[in-house]
This record gives structure tokens, sequence and C-alpha cells, in this order.
């Protein structure tokens, strides 16, 4: 059992169909537009929070190690918003394990915020309804406001800070195709690429028109269950996404020649009859879109360009028991 002022949670990546990318208000994270994403039955974040009036200051610790400077300081950030809340001013010891490669582009930081705000708002004895804490993990990260959702959430764009926040949505069961081309850290983080996309790229405008519209046609397909749909509207916004971002100045490109690769691939198991439709975020990875029947065909076809990992819907963040969190649980 947890004792008072502690408590652990559970939170998974996801991955998105109708991507964010660019913000309204860099300080409240409000996005440009809204977005829709698959949460992940895969690549757990666990962390612990613990509520000490002893502490002098807020420690994390990553996977075993005091974690790095810049992700203790957003940490730090993320937990004065929490005693805000709460009223409170003891600090926390956080202890925090992750299974993703992070900053190799499957958005764990969206993971790691939606189980620190559940945990965090728990050990401050919070007692946050599903809206209200999708609009905690917002102000960490911008896309973890979405895995605190089950399977699939639409994040709606918003007007203020109460408006902004995921909930779930009706979709069929797919399945993702992860190609890991590159494991290593992005160049550019997603909050850089994304002020820069939005302070210089041409192209910008018509973005953040155009995803709106998309995201309204993504919602009907989903519900409808069209697949086909689905993945054609995953990979058009994904490529528009990256042709946004590659039009910044200096130009940021997070696509490598084996990522487009994998666009290839997915392109031919399309012309072969096997549904597949490429996505991938602010790095080199790739996932394809699959149905559940063909995912099994689709990651052997895909299995020459990198590592691959078949992933489907998974749980939002939930709480779990204050054992010390270990990477694999
Ligand atoms: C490309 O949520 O990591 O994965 O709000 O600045 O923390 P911040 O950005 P973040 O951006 C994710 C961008 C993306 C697209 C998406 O997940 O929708």
């Amino acid at each position: 059992m947890s004792a008072p002022g502690t408590a652990t949670a559970r939170a998974q990546p996801n991955i998105a169909l109708v991507k964010y990318w660019g913000k309204r208000d860099e300080d409240l994270i409000l996005p440009v537009a809204g977005s829709l994403s698959m949460t992940l039955d895969a690549f757990p974040t666990t962390t612990r929070v613990s509520v000490d009036p002893a502490l002098d200051e807020d420690s994390f610790e990553l996977n075993g190690a005091p974690a790095p400077a810049a992700a203790r300081a957003r940490t730090v950030r993320f937990l004065e918003r929490v005693r805000e809340l709460a009223g409170a001013s003891a600090r926390a010891r956080v202890v925090s394990a992750n299974e993703a490669p992070t900053g190799a582009g499957l958005a764990s930081s969206a993971a790691g915020f939606a189980a620190l705000a559940l945990a965090a708002s728990r050990a401050y004895g919070l007692d946050l309804d599903a809206p209200a804490l999708s609009r905690l993990a917002r102000r960490g990260s911008g896309s973890a406001c979405r895995s605190i959702v089950d399977r699939y959430a639409l994040w709606h764009a918003g007007t203020d800070d109460a408006s902004s926040f995921a909930e779930a949505v009706p979709a069929p069961d797919m399945r993702l195709v992860i190609v890991t081309v590159d494991g290593s850290e992005k160049a550019v983080s997603s909050r850089e690429g994304m002020r820069r996309t939005a302070a210089t790229s041409p192209f910008y405008p018509a973005w953040a028109a155009t995803t709106e519209q998309t995201l309204e046609e993504m919602v009907t397909a989903c519900a409808a269950g069209d697949f086909e749909a689905i993945g054609q509207l995953t990979e058009s916004h994904a490529l528009r996404m990256h042709a946004v971002i590659n039009a910044s100045m200096p130009p940021v490109r997070y696509l490598a020649p084996a990522s487009v690769a994998v666009f290839d691939a997915a392109a031919s198991l399309r012309a072969a009859g096997v549904s597949a439709w490429a996505t991938a975020d602010a790095g080199p990875n790739v996932c394809v879109l699959t149905r559940p029947d063909d995912a099994a065909e689709v990651a052997a076809a895909v299995a020459p360009l990198g590592a691959v990992r078949t992933v489907g819907p998974g749980s939002g963040a939930r709480l779990v028991d204050s054992a010390q969190p270990e990477a694999g649980q």
C-alpha cells in the first residue's frame, strides 16, 4: 500500500495519427490545432512521487541515476504547478523508469509527464478528474495530455487552459509496426523544432489552417471504422508535418534515407493489397499503421529496414502499487 504523500503511476507513449506541431501559447502549451493519437500498449514509464517536508529541494532519479539538468528543471517546474494547485510547499522525491528510447522520436516525454501528472497530483492529495488530469499533463509536454487516455485520444485544441484537453474517441482496433532505424537522440527537440517552424516556415499558416479539417475527417473515419480513410489521412498528415518542418530556416529534417525507405515499403505493401500507411514523429523512426490481420505480414516486410516492434492500443495513465519502479514492469 502507498504511504501517505506517496503515489506511483504508469503511462505509455502515444503515436499521433493527426499530429500536433506548433503552439499558440508557449506557457500554457495550447496547440495551434487539435490532434488524435493511439496510446500504445508498450514502453511504459513508471514514476513514484514521495512528498517529503524534510527535503530542501526536489530530486529526480531517472532509470537509476540522477536525471540530467534539463530534465530535472522541467520536472521541478511541473511540480511547482502541482504544488500551486494543491496549495502545498513541501518538496518531493521523484523516481522514474522508462522503457522507451529517450529522444528517438517515440515521444517518451508523453509517457513521462502523463505518469508524473497522475503520481504527483495524488501524492499532493489532489483527486483530479480525467479532463483536469489531461490538462495538467499538457503543461509538462503537449502530447502527454493524450497519454492520460485509454486507446484513442482526441486532444481538443480548445481556446484556453480549461478547454484544451484530450478525451477518448471510438476507433477500430489497429496496429502500429514501429521501425526503429536509428535509436540515437534527435538533433533538434520537438519544442525547438516547433518554435522554428512557427517562426520561419512559410507553410505554417497553411499547416495550422488545414489540420482542424483533417482532424474532423479523421474523427469521422475512426467512428465509421473506415480503415482506408484512416490510413490515407495518417500518412498524408505526417508528410504534411514533415513538409512544414523541412521548410523552416535554418532547415530541419527529421527523416533519414532509412525512414523514407519505410514509407516506400508501405507503398509497395499497399500496391500488393496489404493495409500499410506510414507515419513519423520528430525523428527518423517510422510507424506503419495496419489492420491487426495484416500486422505480421507488414512486420516481416519491414524487418530488413530496422528493429521492428508491433504495438496495439493500450491503457492511459493509471495508479500502481508504490513499489520501487523498475524498467520492464
Ligand atoms: C511530432 O508533445 O513532445 O510527436 O509540447 O513541446 O513538449 P512539447 O512537444 P511534444 O511534441 C510532440 C510532437 C510530435 C507530434 C505528436 O505527438 O502529435
